[in-house]
């Protein structure tokens, strides 16, 4: 153990004989992480901000050391699993080529033209609710984005409950980190996505998952495992992040009646995204990204050794007081230069200006059918468990 290890990380149920077992710094599933992920992390970035795991990985927790694991693409690669992962698992000029293609489906002019139906979608939804009642805001999340994202794809409405489904199950798969059950679960979405995409080569619809079977790259169309590895890619960021996100800004708005006030009272697309990005740099629900050192590298004062895993702590790295002052200062114009909630270098999400607009149309409509939203007085928030961030449920009351 490290002179600067938290000594209460190491659970009991941490591997003794993983490679990094007997020198780990601390447990990423460890007591004191479960109990409070933030604060845990808060700690980590003081007292031990690159720290070996159970299983050998590096975690960096500092913004400084974040920024460069995400912008040193040579020494940091994105080969990090033996599964195909289209743009995030490829490196160099395959992954700019990969990448052109992604970017071609998020252009501000495709955005503007997917804005009314996205509001239409929140609008209706919003519509559905009970007020005065009460509501899971993380459940009303993942049902926004299945319906946002199927609009998007041209997927059909039936779809919902098979997403919803998956979405959950999902989420229950990585808590476990349970390889089999993970596994499953992505084969049971590759099985939703091949139907979608067999039942479109057989009969063309005008829509964005066809476009994505003719796009071409490197002068032809993408194969199969392409495809399937591009929607996933762009469900996984889509559907669990944008639920995660919605439950962490719900409760912010809840927890802070004034912002909220304010917000209702009308303030601009462009304020609202502010907002919703600051609000997210506090308690970022989209933990971290790994990488794979090419080569041995000195990090905060360690050294890792070629072939070592490195995960950047988004989370932690969006609340060092060294870029933000006390973390949880609120200041969305002043903070949103260094927010990392959308990562940054040549990774950095392409599904952003997406996500801000889903995020944005779904507060602005659960504002229009409410006078007021507060947290639910009986029932409890619970906090997802690592490696997910953010809420597992957030109740909250609609007046
Ligand atoms: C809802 C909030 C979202 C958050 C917080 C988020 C966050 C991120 C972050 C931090 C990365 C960088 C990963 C890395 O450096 O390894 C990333 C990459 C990516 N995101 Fe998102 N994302 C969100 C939504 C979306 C959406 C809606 C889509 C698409 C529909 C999307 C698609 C992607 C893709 C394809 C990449 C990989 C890009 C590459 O490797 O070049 N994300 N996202």
């Amino acid at each position: 153990m490290s002179e600067h290890e938290p000594a209460d990380e190491l659970s009991p149920d941490a591997p003794a004989h993983g490679h990094g077992g007997p020198h780990a710094d601390w447990n990423p599933r460890g007591p004191r992480v479960r109990r409070d992920p933030v604060a845990a992390y808060d700690a980590l970035r003081a007292q031990c901000p690159v720290a070996r795991g159970p299983d050998g990985a590096w975690t960096v927790f500092s913004h400084a050391d974040v920024m460069r694991v995400a912008l040193d693409h040579e020494t940091f690669s994105n080969a990090v699993s033996r599964h195909l992962q289209v743009p995030n698992g490829l490196d160099g000029p395959e992954h700019t080529a990969f990448r052109a293609l992604v970017e071609r489906f998020f252009t501000p002019e495709r955005i503007a033209e997917l804005a009314p139906a996205v509001t239409r979608v929140a609008d209706e939804l919003a519509a559905t609710l009970v007020v005065p009642g009460t509501v899971d805001a993380v459940a009303l999340g993942a049902r926004f984005a299945v319906r946002a994202q199927s609009v998007w794809l041209g997927w059909p409405a039936s779809l919902e409950e098979e997403l919803l489904d998956w979405v959950a199950a999902n989420r229950d798969a990585t808590r476990s980190r349970d390889q089999v059950r993970t596994r499953d679960v992505a084969l049971r979405f590759d099985a939703i996505i091949r139907a979608l995409t067999d039942a479109r080569r057989a009969t063309p619809r005008a829509d964005v998952t066809t476009e994505l079977l003719r796009t071409r790259v490197g002068g032809r169309t993408l194969t199969d495992d392409e495809v399937v590895s591009v929607l996933r890619n762009w469900t996984g960021g889509d559907l669990g992040s944008i639920a995660l996100c919605t439950g962490v800004v719900l409760a912010h708005l809840a927890d802070d009646p004034r912002l909220q006030d304010r917000v209702r009272d009308g303030v601009s697309d462009r304020e609202l995204d502010a907002i919703v990005d600051e609000t997210l740099r506090l308690d970022d629900p989209f933990v971290s990204n790994r990488r794979v050192a090419t080569r041995p590298v000195e990090l905060g004062g360690r050294r890792i050794a070629a072939g070592d895993r490195v995960v950047m702590s988004w989370t932690a790295a969006n609340r060092d007081e060294r870029v933000f002052g006390p973390p949880e200062r609120f200041d969305p114009v002043g903070h949103a230069p260094y927010n990392l909630v959308y990562g940054i270098g040549k990774h950095v999400c392409p599904g952003r200006p997406l996500a801000t607009l889903e995020l944005r149309v779904l507060v602005r409509a659960l504002l229009r059918v409410t006078t007021a939203i507060r947290s639910a007085p009986d029932a409890a928030r619970t906090r997802e468990l690592p490696p997910a961030g953010g809420y597992q449920h957030v109740p909250l009351a609609l007046t």
